[in-house]
Formats: C-alpha cells, sequence, structure tokens
C-alpha cells in the first residue's frame, strides 16, 4: 500500500528544492478523478472532474498552502498574510498553525462564506474585515509584507504556483496523457496559471505528449479578463471569485493563447443551475464558484462548441459544506423545508410513497 504524502514529497523531483528543506503538510492533493457520465452525455465529450474540495481544507489552495507554508519556515518566518476571498484564508491559517506561525488573514467585508470564516477562525488565524473588496485587500496584504516582516501567501508568491501545478501532474499521471481541454474557474488566475505550468512542463520532458487548451470561466459581473479591463465593483453569488483585477492577469491570458483556449463568462444563473447539476445527478457537491467550469462546458456545448467527443478535465475548486445554504433554496428560490414525520414505519413509508 501507498500511503499518500503530500504534494512536495510526491512530487520532490519536479519542484524547486527548497521547497523540500523544511516540508509543512497536511496531506494535500492525490485528489479524485471522477468520471461523470450525465455531464459527458449532455456536452457529447467525456468528461472528468479533478475533486479538490477533497483537499485537507477543502480546496486546492492546500497545494499551493504547503509550498509557501514550508518555503517560510524554511527562512525561519513567523508571520504570514493573505487576501482572501475565503478559501486561501482557511488554507494559510491550517498551514500556519501546521508551522507554529501566526496567520494573519484580510477579508472583504461580508462577503466570505460561513464555512471558510470559521475555519480562518478555528485554526486561530488574526481576522480582519477589510472595509474594501478583495482586490483593495490584496493591495494592502503586499504593503504590509513589504513593510514588515510578514510572508505574503497569495498566489502572487511563485511558491503557490509550484505547489499548484501538480493538480496538472496529477491529471495527466492518472490518464496517461494530457486530457484536449481542460476547464476551470478564474478568480485571482493563480490557478489557471498553475495548470498550465503543470502540463508545459510534463509535455516539455515527454512526460505528455501534448498540452491541452485551458477554458477558463469568470462570473458574469466579476468578468474582467473577458471585459478586458478592469471591474470596479465586482458582482457575484460566487463569492470565491468575486474579483475584479487578477493579480495573474497576463499569465492567465498567455495560458488561454498559448493552449489555443478561451476565458468566458458564465452567469450567476448558470452557475447555480451547474451546481444544482453537480450535486443532484452527478454527486458532487462543490461551493458555487467551483461550479463555474462545469456550467462554462454546458454553455459552450449548447453552443456547439465543445468537440464531439474530447475528453475534458473540469477542476471543481472547493466544497459544497464551505458554503451550503445554496443547496437549501430550490431552483425557483424557495426555501426547502424537511418533510416531518411521527417515528412510525408506516408514516415513514407513506412520506417516501411507497406504498
Ligand atoms: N474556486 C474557488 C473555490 C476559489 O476559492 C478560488 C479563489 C477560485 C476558484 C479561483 O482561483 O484565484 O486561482 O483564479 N479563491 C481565492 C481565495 C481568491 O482567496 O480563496 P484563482
Amino acid at each position: 500500500a501507498h500511503l499518500w504524502r503530500g504534494v512536495i514529497a510526491e512530487y520532490a523531483d519536479r519542484l524547486p528544492a527548497h521547497l523540500s528543506e523544511k516540508v509543512v503538510t497536511l496531506g494535500e492533493g492525490g485528489t479524485p478523478l471522477v468520471a461523470a457520465p450525465v455531464l459527458s452525455e449532455r456536452t457529447g465529450a467525456e468528461v472528468l472532474l479533478k475533486v479538490e474540495g477533497m483537499n485537507p481544507t477543502g480546496s486546492f489552495k492546500d497545494r499551493g498552502m504547503t509550498t509557501a507554508i514550508s518555503a517560510a519556515a524554511a527562512r525561519g518566518a513567523k508571520v504570514v498574510v493573505c487576501a482572501s476571498t475565503g478559501n486561501t484564508s482557511a488554507s494559510a491559517a491550517a498551514y500556519a498553525t501546521a508551522a507554529g506561525m501566526l496567520c494573519a488573514v484580510l477579508v472583504p467585508d461580508g462577503k466570505i462564506a460561513m464555512g471558510k470564516l470559521s475555519q480562518a477562525i478555528a485554526h486561530g488565524a488574526r481576522l480582519l474585515q477589510v472595509d474594501g473588496n478583495f482586490d483593495d485587500c490584496l493591495v494592502a496584504a503586499r504593503k504590509l509584507a513589504d513593510a514588515y516582516a510578514v510572508e505574503l501567501v497569495n498566489s502572487v508568491n511563485p511558491d503557490r504556483i509550484q505547489g499548484q501545478k501538480t493538480a496538472a501532474f496529477e491529471v495527466v499521471d492518472a490518464l496517461g496523457d494530457a486530457p484536449d481541454i481542460h476547464a476551470l474557474p478564474v478568480g485571482n488566475a493563480g490557478n489557471i496559471t498553475a495548470y498550465w505550468k503543470g502540463y508545459t512542463e510534463y509535455a516539455a520532458d515527454g512526460t505528455a505528449s501534448r498540452t491541452p487548451a485551458m477554458w477558463g470561466f469568470q462570473a458574469a459581473g466579476a468578468a474582467p479578463i473577458v471585459a478586458g479591463h478592469p471591474v470596479t465593483h465586482p458582482e457575484t453569488i460566487a463569492t470565491a471569485i468575486r474579483i475584479g483585477n487578477p493579480a495573474s492577469w497576463a499569465q492567465a491570458e498567455d495560458a488561454r493563447d498559448t493552449s489555443g483556449g478561451l476565458i468566458e463568462a458564465v452567469t450567476d444563473d448558470q452557475i447555480l443551475a451547474a451546481h444544482r447539476v453537480l450535486s443532484s445527478e452527478v454527486g458532487v457537491f462543490v461551493e458555487p464558484a467551483s461550479a463555474a467550469g462545469v456550467a462554462g462546458v454546458l454553455a459552450l456545448a449548447e453552443q456547439g462548441r465543445v468537440p464531439a467527443g474530447a475528453r475534458i478535465v473540469v477542476t471543481v475548486t472547493g466544497h459544497g459544506l464551505k458554503d451550503p445554504q445554496w443547496a437549501l433554496r430550490t431552483a425557483d428560490g424557495s426555501e426547502v423545508v424537511p418533510v416531518r414525520v411521527s417515528a412510525d414505519v408506516v408514516s415513514i413509508a407513506d412520506a417516501l410513497e411507497l406504498a
């Protein structure tokens, strides 16, 4: 039996040596690649989901946080900081705790899913709600790290990208080659940058025969890359990707253009519809932002733009339990109320309409 040792140990030969000096891991990576026949049928392609909600803190951020915190630990850092729409803060707080560091978190006022906020607090982060949006938080976090003995662990930190590129390695290792298309949500654009780096590295040394087309999807109310200019007041129910001025904008455009891919927008309605398909038809519970990639692939399929039989991997980035409120409303917006029954088998069977 092989015990998964976390992404640094598993991919040490493909990561910069400084990341292995003082490894801080919670066993991240090694996430399932799940076939989604329902989505394959709907799109005429072969759709597989890379289920990143299975990471230790419930999102893909853990891949980059093991590397960022390990690098910080090797440098003797005592305090780290991040700006976050929620998942980065949950991950940074957990890994900082494992490393014995203090974690400062800057989150936009009132737009953080409860699950993520609980994680950061549970792990003892110094949580500050900033009067501003994510982009304001990131500017402030960068300035703080410049002026004080504090390490920045956002994805502008290259160690983050190194860790997150391992997700592309895992996809190729599982499939034997790169897929035709890789789809994923885009917020601050670190993850599309990281996947593209991983895929190009594997292709460069012949581990994969090719690279996939990268398909990125932003929420329509927070789609600066699609619009071609920053969005001053980004708005979407997918709070994780409510970002108006992505730090890795240029790298995302490069991944799109070099791979022959695309970056497009999906509406909140499309995101919630995909969220519902994933939970009620596929069996995978994700947070709304995580459904943006699936929403995009479904939208393109409807427009006849998904090549027949293409193998498409879609990253679903974070766990549904992070932001569960969306499951408790029906498609028309009304509240889901559990059916009450007495504890006898007849009324239970009646309620289930088994007779
Ligand atoms: N999906 C989820 C669940 C996220 O939390 C994020 C980013 C993304 C997708 C987009 O990834 O930023 O690399 O393009 N969340 C960051 C955070 C911004 O603070 O947790 P990206």
